[in-house]
C-alpha cells in the first residue's frame, strides 16, 4: 500500500508485531488529524483490517470512544461503493479503537498532487462518484462535514472512497461543531462558509466543499489559500473566487463550480443530485450566474462609487466657497 511504513511514527503507540486486543499490526498506513491508522490482521476472522487508534495526543480524550461508536455507527448505516466500510469498535486497555476494511489504493490527496490540474473530463467523471456516495450520505441524513482529498482513498480502479465520518453530523446525534475541535480540525481550505460562521451545517455545506474539491481538480489548487487558517476562513467568507471559465475551464463546468461555491447555501445547488444533474448534461448549464460573479466582485463600496465620487468633490467645493464667502463677508463688516 503506498505510503505505509514499516516503522511506526513518533506519536504512533504500537510497533508491527504487537499485540493488540485481537489485532495483530503489520504495518502504519498513516497518521491522521488525531489517529493513527495500522494496517492489522484480526485474529478472530482470519482478515486483514484497518485499525484507527487515538495518538498519544488524544487518547485521554473521554469523547474519543463515543467518536468511534458514532463513525461505525454511520458506517453501518451506508452501504455504497463510495463509502468505507466499518466493521467494529472497542476499548483495549482504556484505548479506543475504531475497524474499518482496508482500502488498497492511494489518498486523494497524492493524486491531486500528481495529476492535478486534470483535464475536464477526468475532474467531472471523479467528481462525480464523490458526489455519487455523498448523495447517498445525504438520503440518509448523514451530512460528512470534513470533505477534503485527505479523506478520500482512490482504489485502483478509481472509485473514490470516502473515510473519516469523525466529524458527521446524523440526525439526531448531538452537536459537534469544529469549535470543538477547533486544536484538530486540520485544514479549513474546504469549509464552507456557514461552517466559518460556527453553523452545524446541511447537505450544501459538502456541496461546497466538493466545489472546492472540483476546483482545486481543474486548477491545481484550492481558491483560497494563505499563511494561516483565520486568512482561508476570511476569503470563504468575503472572497471572491475566481471565474475558471477565465482559466480555459469550459464555461458550463466553470458556472457548476461557480454556483457549488457560492456563499449563501441558497444560492447553491440544493443538493447531489441537482449538482449530479449538471455534471451529467453540461450542455444543458445556464452559464449566466459567471456574469453575475464578476458583477459581484466588480462591485465598488458606495463611497467609491463613480456618481458619489463627484458629488463628494463638488458638495465640498461649494462648502469651501461659501465658508470662504462668509469669512469675506465678516472682514467687511
Ligand atoms: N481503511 C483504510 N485503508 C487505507 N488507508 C486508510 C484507511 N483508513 C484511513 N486510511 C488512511 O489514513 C489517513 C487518516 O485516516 P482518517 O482520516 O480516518 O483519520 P483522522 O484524520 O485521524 O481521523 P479523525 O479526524 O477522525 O481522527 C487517511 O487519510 C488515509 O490515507
Ligand atoms: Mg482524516
Amino acid at each position: 500500500m503506498p505510503g505505509e511504513t514499516g516503522i511506526t511514527s513518533s506519536s504512533a503507540m504500537l510497533q508491527i508485531g504487537d499485540q493488540f486486543d485481537h489485532f495483530q499490526i503489520c504495518g502504519h498506513i498513516a497518521q491522521g488529524g488525531m489517529s493513527d491508522i495500522y494496517r492489522a490482521f484480526d485474529l478472530l476472522s482470519g482478515k486483514e483490517v484497518a485499525l484507527k487508534i487515538p495518538d498519544k495526543n488524544m487518547i485521554g480524550d473521554p469523547a474519543q470512544y463515543e467518536r468511534f461508536q458514532r463513525e461505525l455507527e454511520v458506517m453501518r448505516t451506508l452501504k455504497h461503493p463510495a463509502i468505507q466500510r466499518g466493521l467494529g469498535s472497542g476499548r483495549y486497555n482504556n484505548t479506543p479503537y475504531l475497524v474499518t476494511e482496508i482500502v488498497a489504493g492511494e489518498s486523494m490527496r497524492d493524486l491531486v498532487k500528481r495529476s492535478a490540474p486534470m483535464s475536464p473530463d477526468a475532474a467531472v467523471s471523479l467528481t462525480r462518484k464523490i458526489a455519487d456516495g455523498l448523495a447517498h450520505c445525504h438520503d440518509h441524513e448523514i451530512i460528512h462535514r470534513d470533505i477534503k482529498p485527505e479523506n478520500i482513498l482512490i482504489a485502483p480502479d478509481g472509485q473514490p472512497v470516502i473515510l473519516d465520518f469523525g466529524l458527521a453530523l446524523t440526525k439526531g446525534a448531538h452537536r459537534v461543531t469544529y469549535a470543538n475541535l477547533s486544536g484538530a480540525a486540520g485544514t479549513p481550505d474546504y469549509m464552507a462558509p456557514e461552517q466559518v460562521e460556527g453553523h452545524r451545517g446541511d447537505r450544501r455545506t459538502d456541496l461546497y466543499a466538493l466545489g472546492i474539491i472540483l476546483y482545486e481538480l481543474l486548477t491545481g489548487r484550492p481558491p483560497f489559500t494563505g499563511d494561516n487558517h483565520l486568512a482561508v476562513m476570511s476569503q470563504h467568507l468575503h472572497g471572491d473566487v475566481p471565474r475558471l471559465d477565465k482559466k480555459g475551464v469550459p464555461p458550463p463546468l466553470a458556472a457548476v463550480v461557480a454556483r457549488a461555491l457560492q456563499k449563501d447555501p441558497d444560492d447553491r445547488y440544493p443538493d447531489m443530485h441537482a449538482l449530479m444533474h449538471d455534471l451529467d448534461h453540461l450542455d444543458e448549464v445556464d452559464v449566466a450566474i459567471l456574469e453575475k460573479v464578476s458583477r459581484q466582485s466588480e462591485r465598488v463600496p458606495f463611497w467609491r462609487s463613480p456618481v458619489l465620487v463627484p458629488i463628494g468633490i463638488a458638495s465640498l467645493l461649494l462648502l469651501t466657497i461659501i465658508a470662504l464667502a462668509l469669512v469675506l463677508q465678516a472682514l467687511h463688516r
